[in-house]
């Protein structure tokens, strides 16, 4: 399975959830790839605590230079043998393989990409898809070269009959939801844009779930010697609810969302289940990332409404 992992606006926790995403599937024994499509910023290997290639492979033999035909072979990172972390690198036998696709430190966004990239950019996917269980590409945000080039490249023959999906991230947030709805429906949007590259619409949209990120509590403790603002946090999430529901945001086209993770405020990792037993992060953040990866492999989550 591809998955492809997107959001308009950039700082929507995209990639922290996707590299969460990634650790709870390998952690249920399924052999993840984790590419970094996100070309202006290649940092994936920081989410997995890998220094050699926190901002891309200084060896400049990443997916940049696989994709400009540079390198024959983009390098990979096993991150369960590198990680700086010890406890990723103790993840047990029952674990499937977690395989990081860094960028080129350094690397830059593509302002267009020829037929020769995209020609690339399918084969690396397609013998991706072969290896691995799932695939997950951190793209670029907003309606990037990175978007239009996985979009002609799963438009090509070989890649027609993958399974792909579409995890379009934002947070909890009026401009986030239009962003975000703008983004799917939205002129030079990804539907706009895969029909032009040869895609079918609705078969583009029926690929397509929304991720609420760091969504705060509506009734936060806080608020209990404060009736006048706990009815004012109510009334807003009442209010984005409805605004979320209208601009074709709603439960049914939800994967998940995942709560605001005080650890993740503070810094860009892995959350684990001893950091849970620890006391450090909530249960419920651990909770929201195997339920992502949960719904993300169930077939009920992809039914046609
Ligand atoms: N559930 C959460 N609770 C609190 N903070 C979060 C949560 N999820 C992500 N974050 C934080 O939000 C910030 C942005 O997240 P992230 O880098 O994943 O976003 P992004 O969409 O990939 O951004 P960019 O466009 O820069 O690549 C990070 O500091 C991250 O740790
Ligand atoms: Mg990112």
């Amino acid at each position: 399975m591809l998955v492809f992992s997107t959001s308009d606006k950039g700082g929507t926790g995209r990639s922290v959830t996707s590299c969460n995403l990634a650790y709870r599937l390998c952690v249920s024994g399924r052999n993840v790839a984790y590419v970094d499509f996100d070309f202006g910023s290649p940092t994936a290997g920081a989410l997995f605590e890998i220094s050699s290639v926190e901002c891309g492979t200084p060896q400049q033999d990443g997916v940049h230079s696989y994709l400009l035909g540079e390198t024959g072979v983009a390098a990979r990172v096993d991150v369960r043998a590198v990680s700086d972390r010890p406890a990723l690198r103790r993840l047990g036998p029952k674990a499937g393989k977690l395989v990081l696709f860094p960028g080129d430190e350094g690397g830059a966004e593509f302002l267009t990409a020829d037929e020769t990239i995209v020609g690339r950019c399918a084969e690396l996917l397609h013998a991706l898809e072969q290896e691995f269980k799932v695939v997950i590409v951190d793209l670029s945000a907003g309606r990037s070269a990175a978007l239009e080039l996985v979009l002609r490249a799963t438009a090509l023959p070989q890649l027609r009959a993958l399974t792909a999906r579409w995890l379009i991230f934002h947070r909890w947030t009026r401009q986030h939801i239009l962003a975000a709805s703008g983004l799917v429906h939205g002129s030079h949007g990804l539907v706009q844009t895969g029909k032009e590259c040869g895609h079918d619409p609705l078969e583009l949209l029926d690929s397509v779930r929304f991720i609420r990120t760091a969504v705060p509590q509506a009734t936060p403790l806080g608020t209990v010697d404060r009736p006048a603002q706990a009815a004012w946090l109510l009334e807003q999430n009442a209010a984005l609810k409805r605004l979320a529901s209208a601009n074709r945001l709603g439960a049914s086209t939800l994967l998940g969302e995942t709560p605001m993770e005080p650890v993740l405020h503070w810094r860009e990792q892995v959350i684990m289940d001893m950091d849970v037993d620890a006391k450090i992060a909530d249960p419920a953040t651990a909770l929201a990332y195997t339920e992502l990866a949960r719904r993300l492999l169930d077939p009920a989550t992809w039914e046609r409404f």
